[in-house]
């Protein structure tokens, strides 16, 4: 006999976090609500990680950054769940689920049943070794997804003040990781396969704009190749990193960010998967009706593009996480799940905005050796993307608005021309 709920959440990180609010402020009863984490405190705003946990002058420590601060709610400590009821099940992780018979089964060996099931299990950090690297667990080579990572990484910057870090990836983790390892004094030399940083959405121009900002921070690029191996010292750290095309690069520290896979494998066999996610309607309901999936684990039609997406980013955490629980407790009040992509990265003084699709024709704007510069991108003759970096509140709300319309673009030239005006006229 294990306990019983009305509403599970299988997960404790953003969504989670969002979802439980929601659950809340829709009137959800002491008792019905129960969230099961294998991370040892309460849901937080995990961006924070690589930005405000990472600086060496007052860093950003929980519970500062609990959910749901994120979008200026209340802040949900352990204290917030105990006075709402909602059951807190932290440092536990979910080894089973049987769908069909409603219950979880605990690495503690306990079943757990419920009536909803929310799967808020977000994505694991890739390894080297998927890559064929073997690390052997060195204590100097870290990777970034929850907060035990972060304060591993903080501890081994601490000790490596003055000295050199290696950065493997070139995507967010990597650009955010080796901007906070500058702000520490270490120097940094970022290493990855493709010839410019941020592949999924920078085109080169835009990634050569970040990347003579970094060298103007003193952070080498070595692009077009790939680790092979690790050095070690007698006590089994890293001492440096040889890559494929021969070069050996001394290291103190090595940060690893090379992308995630989507927390899947409990309901393989049991729910569609798609894009390496959960599949789930526009109600974030899954192939079995009792169960909803939300945020990086979520796969879901994303209505502009009439396509199904599974997106890796909070905006889409927290949001998707809110609809799930509208879709749950008003369904007929809810309507299918309407979303505009949003992706933003803060470094150094730099602060970018992404809304849309990077799909189609490239349109630059702006002075691109300024401060504030962008891009467009057009498909069938239609804005469906927009980028902009050092814009105010206004701009990217203008930007945000625009992209949701998908505007006709008769002529490219004029839309250059145009630029950012052509979004604040809409
Ligand atoms: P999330 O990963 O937050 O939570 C999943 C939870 O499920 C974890 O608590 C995990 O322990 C738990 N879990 C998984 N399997 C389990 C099991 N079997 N049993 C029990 N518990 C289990 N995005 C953005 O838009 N802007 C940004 O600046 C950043 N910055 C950023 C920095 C860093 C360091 C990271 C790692 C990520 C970001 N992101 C981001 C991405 C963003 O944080 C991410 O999209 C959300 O955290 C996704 O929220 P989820 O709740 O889906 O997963
Ligand atoms: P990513 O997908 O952004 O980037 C992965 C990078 O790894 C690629 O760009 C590539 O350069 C590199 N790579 C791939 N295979 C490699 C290999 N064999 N050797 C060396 N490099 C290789 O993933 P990430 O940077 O690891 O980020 C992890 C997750 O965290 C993502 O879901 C991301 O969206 C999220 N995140 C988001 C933000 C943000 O939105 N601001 C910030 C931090 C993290």
């Amino acid at each position: 006999m294990g306990r019983a709920f009305v509403y599970v959440i299988l997960g404790g990180g953003v969504a989670a976090g969002y979802a439980a609010l929601e659950f809340t402020k829709k009137g959800v009863s002491p008792g019905e609500l129960c969230i099961i984490s294998e991370e040892s405190v309460a849901p937080y705003e995990r961006p924070a990680l690589s930005k405000g946990f990472l600086l060496p002058e007052a860093p950003a420590r929980l519970p500062s950054f609990h959910t749901c601060v994120g979008l200026n709610e209340e802040r949900l400590t352990t204290k917030w769940y105990n006075e709402h009821g909602i059951e807190l099940v932290l440092g536990t992780r979910v080894k089973s689920v049987d769908v069909k018979r409603k219950t979880l089964l605990t690495a503690t060996g306990e079943t757990i049943s419920y009536k909803i099931l929310v799967v808020a299990t977000g994505a694991r950090a890739l390894k080297l070794e998927e890559f064929g690297v073997n690390v052997l667990e060195a204590e100097n080579v870290c990777y970034l997804r929850d907060l035990a990572d972060a304060s591993k990484l903080v501890n081994v910057m601490q000790s490596c003040v003055g000295g050199n870090a290696v950065v493997i990836g070139g995507g967010y983790i990597g650009m955010e990781c080796a901007a906070s390892l500058v702000i520490n004094k270490i120097n940094v030399t970022m290493v990855f396969p493709e010839d410019h940083c941020m592949p999924r959405l920078f085109t080169t121009k835009i990634a050569d704009y970040y990347e003579d900002y970094y060298k103007g921070k003193g952070v080498k690029f070595v692009k077009g190749t790939v680790l092979t191996s690790f050095e070690f010292d007698s006590s089994g750290k890293v001492t440096a990193v040889n890559l494929k095309d021969g070069t050996r690069v001394p290291a103190d520290l090595v940060v690893v960010g090379i992308g995630i896979r989507p927390n899947t494998s409990l309901f393989e066999g049991q729910l569609s998967i798609e894009k390496g996610g959960i599949k789930v309607n526009g109600k974030m309901q899954a192939s079995n009706s009792s169960v909803y999936a939300v945020g990086d684990v979520a796969a879901f039609p994303v209505k502009l593009f009439g396509e199904i997406r599974r997106l890796e980013h909070v905006d889409s955490a927290r949001r998707t996480a809110r609809h799930a629980v509208n879709a749950i407790v008003e369904p007929e009040k809810t309507d299918d799940f309407d979303y505009l992509p949003f992706f933003y990265s803060r470094v150094f003084g730099l602060s970018w905005q992404f809304y849309g699709d990077n799909a189609g024709e490239i349109v630059h704007f702006g002075d691109y050796s300024g401060k504030s510069f962008g891009a467009y991108w057009v498909k069938d003759g239609l804005l469906v993307g927009s980028f902009l970096e050092g814009g105010n509140k206004e701009e990217y709300e203008a930007l945000a608005k625009a992209t949701r319309l998908k505007p006709s673009v008769e002529n490219l030239t004029d839309l250059e021309n145009k630029g950012l005006s052509f979004s604040v006229e809409i």
